[in-house]
């Protein structure tokens, strides 16, 4: 059949379904997306009948879940379609969480709202909360059913509760879309062990060890110590299935259209309860082919884009946030590369990491030749600049940034996790190894910032000059996300300076799993203390509620990727302009335990007014000697 002839078709058969109701909107999008979603999928899928016949029901899916979408949120994907830039303006602020561990369910939640608002967080990615199994279930990324909510949390409608919400206070909702994998104990899953075969389908399933050999020759191990391996036994069929994370988390099959049909009817089901953004999880491995580490594939892109297409033609108001902590020049191309359109939005996982090496090695020379590297993001394309979340870190940073910085890449690596692992000679850090290997030595980080920074060793030892210091570091590293551009993601816990949380070892389910160390539960009582001078809540809590607050009115502080590096003669100050319209900023970061000295040139290349303020404390620039003098872990934000 020819392209007019399925479109008139699909257009007839819908304009039945949607009777009455107003459908313009849909039919125009449709119309505009028509050619672009058909060249997509037969690019994944083979031209053939059965494709054809699927591909018609991906459509009809559209419409159907169009006309589900309610009115109110029909508003708003009008109102961002005709101001695409929305989410660039510095107002958003974001933070994340587990909801049983901030206040028990859903509801209490609710009641938490207001403290995020006395923080200034109008943007809130709330953890998996979907139907998962009781056991262990990697916090949720294991998903047995989509459609619910896991009843320890609450239900749908307290999420639609939520939504409602935030829409009033004009704040932002995301939620998680595990599009990787099921849980063992989804419904596709349990049919597949009673031996449907079309259920057997949705998934990667061998009979033997033959094709799993051939796929593990290249294929790396994301939990080598907890799950080693990509393929889990399957006694009732004798099969091997593909789980490249745990062996509960079964991959699913994108290479069959239909996983991508009700993939794709999960997500704007989802979006329909009103979340605005969609937080979706480990897509550098959707794609699996034998030969290739089956990460970033340019199939998974292609996945990627058609989940775009079809969510602009059912929801346009709803962003994609891409969770691909992978190598800096993989991460930016899931935003879109050569004008196609992906994610919106994706996790600064470089700049993260970067910034943890500058807090080891007290120098910017990383950070500066990291940033200098990265590939700016396409316009309309935004980070989110974090320093902690629910995850390791990972230093996956590239080798050239480390030799241009005059490491040697190994020793380098084996320094930071030894530093923050608490090992290496002086260091205040009380982290711990995630997933080491004992066969090259590697391993990523967990702990919680304060833990990172020192302040546990500091109480510990009960050492004022160090918790002084961690305070400052947190500070610091705060300063530098709410400035380089990019949407802010404050860890929770984070703004009380919560230390490594110990109680998962209790857990059974959890104990196996130290990035618990960094999802903490939250004391609602001793976060009364941010109300109290001087404790360390009171410092850090209104040091980040203040940063947000200035951050909001700074125009220049807006979300576009553009910030300049201003090369400096000092390696222990990291230095960048912001700006717009001919309104400036300049930052100022010692990421050194030292007061340091920068010449005053700095100022007069950027020109910056000698007497301009520092926007943080409202004091007036000093200058003594031509030199501009910074403080042990000092910032300066010099507008
Ligand atoms: C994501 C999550 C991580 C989880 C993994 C598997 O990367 O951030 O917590 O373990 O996906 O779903
Ligand atoms: C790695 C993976 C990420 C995963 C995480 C789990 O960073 O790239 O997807 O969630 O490990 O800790």
């Amino acid at each position: 059949m020819n392209n007019e002839k399925v479109l008139n078709g699909i257009v007839s058969e819908l304009t039945l379904k949607f009777q009455n109701k107003d459908s313009s909107y849909f039919f125009t999008r449709l119309g505009k997306a028509y050619h672009k979603i058909e060249k997509l999928f037969f690019s994944l899928y083979e031209k053939n009948d059965k494709n054809e016949s699927y591909f018609k029901e991906l459509l009809l899916s559209l419409g159907d879940l169009y006309s589900e979408r309610s009115d109110d949120l029909k508003k708003i994907d009008i109102l961002r379609e005709e101001d695409k830039n929305w989410f660039m303006s510095p107002n958003w602020v974001g933070t994340m969480l587990y909801v049983d561990r901030y206040n028990k369910n859903l509801k209490g939640f609710i009641k938490k709202i207001d403290y995020l608002e006395e923080l200034g967080v109008n943007y809130v990615h709330l953890m998996p909360l979907l139907s998962m199994p009781k056991g262990e279930n990697d916090g949720g990324y294991a998903v047995s059913d989509y459609r619910s909510v896991d009843k320890k949390f609450g239900s749908m409608e307290d999420i639609e509760n939520i939504s409602e919400i935030f829409r009033s206070k004009n704040m932002l909702l995301e939620l998680d879309l595990v599009l990787n994998h099921t849980s063992n104990e989804h419904e596709w899953a349990k049919k597949a062990l009673k031996g449907e075969k079309d259920y057997q389908d949705m998934y990667y399933m061998y009979d033997d060890r033959e094709i799993p050999n051939k796929f593990e020759e290249s294929l790396p191990e994301v939990f080598p110590e907890t799950a080693p391996g990509n393929f889990t036994y399957l006694p009732e069929i004798n099969k091997w299935v593909f789980t490249v994370f745990n062996t509960y988390q079964w991959d699913l099959n994108y290479t069959n259209p239909k996983v991508f049909i009700e993939m794709t009817k999960i997500l704007l089901n989802l979006a329909n309860k009103g979340i605005d953004i969609m937080r979706l999880d480990a897509v550098a491995f959707m794609w699996k082919k034998i030969g290739t580490s089956s990460q970033n594939l340019p199939e998974a892109h292609t996945i990627l884009q058609l989940l775009k297409t079809a969510t602009k033609i059912v929801a346009p108001g709803v962003l994609f946030k891409a969770e691909a902590i992978v190598q800096p020049e993989e991460i930016v191309k899931y935003l879109g590369v050569g004008g196609e359109e992906e994610c919106e939005i994706a996790y600064n996982a470089s700049f993260m990491v970067y910034l943890w090496d500058a807090m080891a090695t007290h120098n910017k020379k990383i950070l500066e030749n990291g940033l200098t590297h990265i590939a700016r993001l396409p316009k309309g394309t935004t980070w989110i600049n974090y320093i902690r979340c629910h995850d390791d870190i990972g230093l996956g940073y590239a080798d050239k940034d480390i030799i241009s910085s005059g490491y040697s890449p190994f020793d380098h690596k084996q320094f930071i996790i030894s530093y923050y692992v608490g090992e290496f000679k002086g260091t205040p850090a009380k982290g711990q190894r995630f997933m080491y290997n004992p066969k090259t030595k590697d391993s990523r980080i967990t702990g919680s910032t304060a833990s990172l920074l020192g302040l546990e060793k500091a109480l510990e030892d009960k050492n004022h000059t160090l918790q002084e210091k961690a305070l400052k570091k947190i500070l610091l590293m705060h300063s530098a996300i709410m400035t380089l551009g990019g949407i802010p993601l404050v860890y929770y816990g984070d703004e009380l300076a919560s230390i490594n949380d110990y109680s998962y070892l209790d857990d059974n389910d959890k104990k196996n799993d130290n990035r618990w160390l960094n999802r903490p539960i939250i004391n609602w009582k001793k976060s009364e203390n941010r109300h109290k001078e001087g404790t360390i809540e009171n410092t850090i809590f209104k040091g980040i509620q203040k940063m947000i607050k200035i951050r909001k009115e700074i125009k220049e502080f807006h979300n576009e990727n553009d910030f300049t590096i201003i090369t400096n003669e000092n390696d222990n100050v990291f230095s960048f302009l912001r700006e717009l319209n001919g309104e400036k900023t300049l930052i100022l970061m010692n990421m050194s335990d030292h007061p340091q000295y920068l010449n005053q040139y700095i100022i007069e290349k950027t020109g910056i007014p000698f007497d301009s303020i520092d926007l943080y404390t409202g004091n007036k620039l000093n200058i003594v000697n031509r030199e501009i003098k910074l403080l042990p872990f000092e910032f300066l934000w010099l507008k």
